[in-house]
């Protein structure tokens, strides 16, 4: 039988006092001039060096706004975010968000000027260094090709590159992604995923990934999350290293996509459920 996820967070937090990132009984809110609309509810995860770790459940639980607030965007109402042990309470170099939208790059400025500009911005390197840096990481997505050319020639998927590159560029501690091959055809998006694990081998950076997709999930984490529908609450912590887009349409990978659609979406009985099933490793929450 599988013991709660209470007792598992717990015991994980001891063995592993130095967690790149903790999130801690978080709470979000937001407050507008007519109402509070609590995003998430005491959520508790904790991402290790080389993670990379995936926000699953359905539109509005909240995926986005914790992104937002391990950024540092968002500050939380009752809990913490820790980054190796600090607190977290600003937007910093060492957390770099990709989002879904591409057009999150500048029209005016070339793909080499994209991705130099936060190391310029933020001061990390200056004119050469950063230039250099920049052409590094836009070989590693194979667009060395394309640093004079100007956003709109490039499509959705280039334009992934570009973003993904920007942020690696600044070698933050941690890469943050919300959803960020949603807005691609499917052929892009499974050549993005394919690319985006390449990457990882290559570089070994953590990533924090958010998307609604449970197929994505199990192909680009190696450890999921699995939250309520809206206010978000941790439903279960799912294992998936063993999937890869190799795994697509195989019996395992469509099984345990089966049981996370239940996990998800079951209510009252899915823990029970699960109980009786043999996932390879999943921690349920009460
Ligand atoms: N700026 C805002 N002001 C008020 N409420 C907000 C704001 N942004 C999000 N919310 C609410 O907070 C909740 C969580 O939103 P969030 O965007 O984090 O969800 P999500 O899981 O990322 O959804 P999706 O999969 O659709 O992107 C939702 O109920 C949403 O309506
Ligand atoms: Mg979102």
């Amino acid at each position: 039988m599988n013991a709660p996820l209470q007792d598992y967070t717990v015991s994980k937090s001891i063995a592993s006092a130095q967690a790149l990132l903790s999130v801690d009984n978080v709470s979000l809110e937001y407050r507008t001039p007519q109402r509070v609309v609590r995003a998430t509810h005491q959520v508790s995860f904790e991402i290790d060096p080389a993670d990379r770790f995936v926000l699953l459940g359905p539109s509005g639980c909240g995926k986005s706004t914790l992104l937002k607030a391990a950024a540092g965007f968002i500050q939380p109402v009752e809990g913490e975010i820790r980054l190796q042990g600090q607190r977290v309470d600003a937007p910093g170099p060492d957390r770099i968000v990709v989002f879904q939208e591409f057009d999150q790059l500048p029209p005016w400025k070339t793909v080499k000027q994209n991705v130099m500009f936060p190391l310029l911005a933020s001061k990390t390197l200056k004119g050469r260094e950063a230039e250099e840096r920049a052409l590094h990481y836009l070989e590693k997505v194979g667009l060395a090709a394309f640093a004079d050319a100007y956003p709109h020639t490039l499509s959705g998927g280039m334009k992934a590159r570009v973003a993904i590159a920007r942020a690696l560029a600044m070698q933050p501690k941690i890469l943050l992604m919300d959803e960020p091959f949603a807005a691609l055809d499917a052929l892009t998006r499974r050549k993005m995923q394919e690319e985006l694990l390449l990457l990882w081998e290559e570089v070994r950076f953590t990533l924090l990934f958010v998307t609604h997709s449970i197929e994505e999930a199990l192909v680009v984490g190696n450890r999921i999350l699995l939250l309520s529908p809206h206010p978000g609450r941790v439903r279960a912590e799912v294992h998936s290293h063993q999937y890869d887009l190799h795994s697509l349409g195989g019996v395992a990978f469509q099984e345990s996509a089966r049981r996370i659609h239940r996990l998800l979406f079951d209510e009252g009985d899915a823990a029970n459920a699960e109980h009786e099933l043999d996932f390879a490793d999943i921690r349920i929450a009460y």
